[in-house]
């Protein structure tokens, strides 16, 4: 018997963030149960299936469902019978009428703990994104309606397509507690395993931890929208935005991560939470201080309409009737996800005026055929780029900047490259034949040119194995007859 019996957990919302949660919980060897309103994806979850595409995940669901320590539910009343600690994984989306979150699910995630009779033993942990002002509300509904139940704030910093990595080897850990309760007690037990590996933990108040989130999602917004206004910047003078990033990334001080110029940032998190915050902060008074967030958005959506104009600028200006490939779908590699994704905004900005386009992507295929009708979705490169006259690669999937230029150029109408995210090697390209052309990148090679820009990118992936990649990429990478360039990849 142990002295001290584990917490059982509840997480509520099983999007992105709360079935990783769920799942990477149980890894850690709590019993969990994972509670959603979609009865849908409850019923896909208890198979074992997972709703969305992120690498690793699938395997750990079912090895934790086979050990009986997962399991879910659309009663979030079971879960108050059968938990001590909930977390709270809802969405937080942008509001339709104004930049503002829209806080109704995490309001009715609450309103239905309280209704299912939470215990004064009952520990609450939000990990959704919220603005600053919402944990102290929240705390005091429940402190009026549930008397000794507890509130923390745990804010998520889990990136897509390495969801499992980062909430198992978190960066830091952020607790927003209350000074004399028990939540840093129980938070602190249930992440001891990366603990006792020495992951930092920062123990604050409410309003810090929220602010941590929206701080750091501002943060990378606008290195990003740095590095693409000094493309606009680039655009106009000849300068090359590569290379500029590549030796400001020498400076320890700025480094090489989200220095990568390209059609920008896009997502679930990154664009609301940058509008959400601005909005936040003229509610309190504060506007003046992050209206530069503004132009962050601002720079960030030119750079999709700068990939537009270009676009057309090597259609002749006239894209109407012309055959347009788009290598990606979804905002970013190792992901389906497709919300507010620059590459299928792109893409459907180049329909609208009036060019035929074909789309490729290894995972968010499927998702982009539901969203977008009127775009064709192809099944591979080669499908996407036939007879093309412009092939876009808006995605960085690690297969697009392994393609063979010399075995491309073969399937389509004209050797026209737009390199939307500044990872493929303009002299490769070139040397097959292609016409390169990325944003902030003159259109010829420089003259003088010391050494290669080493390649700006994020954290590099761990290898997954050809089983676990999407259906469509195997096929890709086995049927096509395109050979891979290995010094490309990253
Ligand atoms: C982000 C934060 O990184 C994460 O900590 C938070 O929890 C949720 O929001 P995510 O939405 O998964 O994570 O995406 P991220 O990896 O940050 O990339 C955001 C976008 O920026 C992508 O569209 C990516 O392609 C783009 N990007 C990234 C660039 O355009 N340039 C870069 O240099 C880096």
């Amino acid at each position: 018997m142990r002295a001290q019996p584990r917490p059982t957990i509840s997480v509520i919302g099983t999007g992105y963030l709360g079935a990783t949660h769920a799942v990477c919980m149980a890894e850690l060897g709590f019993e969990v149960l994972g509670v959603d309103i979609d009865a849908n994806r409850i019923r896909q979850l208890s198979a074992g299936d997972t709703p969305f595409y992120e690498p690793g995940l699938a395997a750990l669901l079912r090895s934790n469902l086979e050990a009986g320590r997962l399991s879910f539910t659309c009663s979030i009343a079971a879960a108050v019978d059968h938990a001590d600690v909930h977390f709270v994984c809802v969405g937080t989306p942008q509001r339709p009428d104004s930049q503002a979150a829209d806080l109704r699910h995490v309001d009715a995630v609450i309103s239905g703990l309280i209704a299912a009779g939470l215990g004064p033993r009952s520990l609450v942990v939000g990990k959704s994104t919220v603005p600053v002002g919402t944990t102290a509300r929240l705390a005091a509904r429940i402190a009026a309606a549930a008397p000794g139940a507890e509130l923390a704030w745990n804010p998520e910093f889990l990136r897509e397509g390495f969801a499992v990595e980062d909430t198992l080897h978190p960066d830091r850990l952020v607790f927003g507690v209350t000074s004399g309760g028990r939540a840093e007690a129980v938070l602190r037990a249930l992440y001891s395993r990366m603990i006792d590996a020495s992951t930092p933990v920062i123990v604050t108040d409410y309003a810090t931890a929220e602010l941590v989130k929206v701080a750091a999602n501002a943060f990378l917004a606008t290195k990003i929208s740095f590095i693409n206004a000094m493309s606009e910047v680039c655009d106009a003078t000849g300068g090359d935005v590569v290379e500029l990033a590549d030796a400001l990334a020498h400076d320890d001080r700025i480094g090489p991560l989200f220095l990568r110029a390209g059609i920008g940032y896009g997502g679930g998190c990154l664009p609301k939470d940058v509008r959400a915050f601005q909005a936040r902060a003229r509610e309190l008074g504060v506007g003046p201080a992050l209206s530069f967030l503004g132009e962050v958005d601002a720079v960030n959506m030119r750079a999709r309409a700068r990939a537009v104009r270009l676009a057309h600028e090597l259609l002749g200006g006239d894209p109407m009737n012309r055959a347009v490939a788009v290598l990606g779908a979804a905002f970013k590699p190792n992901s389906d996800d497709i919300r507010d994704s620059p590459a299928l905004d792109v893409a459907t900005a180049l329909r609208r005026d009036g060019a035929h386009v074909a789309v490729y992507d290894p995972a968010a295929a499927a998702n982009a055929r539901d969203r977008h009708p009127n775009l064709h979705i192809a099944d591979s490169v080669i499908g996407a780029v036939a007879g093309a006259e412009i092939v876009l690669v808006l995605t960085e999937w690690s297969e697009f900047r392994t393609l063979d230029p010399a075995a491309l150029r073969r399937h389509v109408a004209r050797p026209v490259v737009i390199d939307g995210r500044g990872v493929l090697d303009p002299d490769a390209w070139r040397g097959a034949g292609w016409t390169y052309r990325a944003l902030g990148r003159p259109p010829r090679p420089a003259t003088v040119r010391h050494h290669a820009p080493r390649h700006l990118a994020e954290r590099p992936l761990p290898e997954r194995p050809t089983s676990e990649r999407p259906t469509s990429e195997r096929h890709l990478h086995q049927g096509a007859g395109l050979h891979v360039v290995d010094k490309a990849a990253h």
